[in-house]
């Protein structure tokens, strides 16, 4: 598929059918978050894949109770090494995009989780003290169509040379 159909199409995903993902598939979504860029590729980065039920159904507590959490096909966490970047928060951001863009490619779908307790999710995911975990994604095939959520406008964000030069979009 196109990259910018990709990106317009792509909705956040809060309802899953109960259908595993096919380990063929899942691999290729990491991959694309292995693949992705990093200050100095440093790549500051661990992702812990949750697979297991009870481990995900943990989760939910320590992502404020998102019940959709406990019923993705998978949930990754994304952890980021303070001591290997400075950019340990952005980095595995840039890897979770890339592998958003992957999985709605594959036909699943994506959320992002950023209400979570972090003390809670390094204990049930037994994450050593000296990481972050700075993301979750849950993942799983779509249950739901969601209509787009709103953006600002353009003309509001996007400037030419200088700030509050109009870019002067021509189409
Ligand atoms: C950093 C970040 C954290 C987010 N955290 C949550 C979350 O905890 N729970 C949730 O339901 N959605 C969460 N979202 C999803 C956003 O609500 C969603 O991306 C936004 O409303 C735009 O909708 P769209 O993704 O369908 O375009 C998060 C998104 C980002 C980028």
């Amino acid at each position: 598929m196109e990259v910018f159909k990709v990106i317009s199409e792509r909705r956040s995903i809060r309802k899953y059918r109960k259908e595993p993902i096919p380990e063929e598939i899942l691999e290729r979504i990491l991959e694309a978050g292995r693949l992705a860029p990093s200050a100095g590729n440093r790549q500051p980065w661990y992702f812990v894949v949750v697979k297991d039920e009870g481990i995900k159904g943990k989760l939910v507590d320590a992502c404020r109770g998102q019940k959709f959490v406990g019923e993705a096909g998978v949930v990754i966490a994304f952890l980021g090494d303070p001591n290997a970047s400075r950019w340990y928060r952005q980095d595995p951001f840039i890897a979770a995009s890339f592998m958003t863009l992957e999985a709605y490619e594959e036909g699943l779908g994506v959320c992002w989780i950023g209400a979570f307790d972090e003390d809670k999710v390094k204990q049930i995911l037994n994450v050593p003290e000296n990481l972050s975990v700075v993301i979750l994604l849950t993942i799983g095939f779509p249950d739901e169509k969601p209509p787009p959520r709103p953006r600002k406008p353009r003309e509001e964000i996007f400037f030419l040379d200088v700030y509050g030069k109009r870019y002067p979009f021509k189409a």
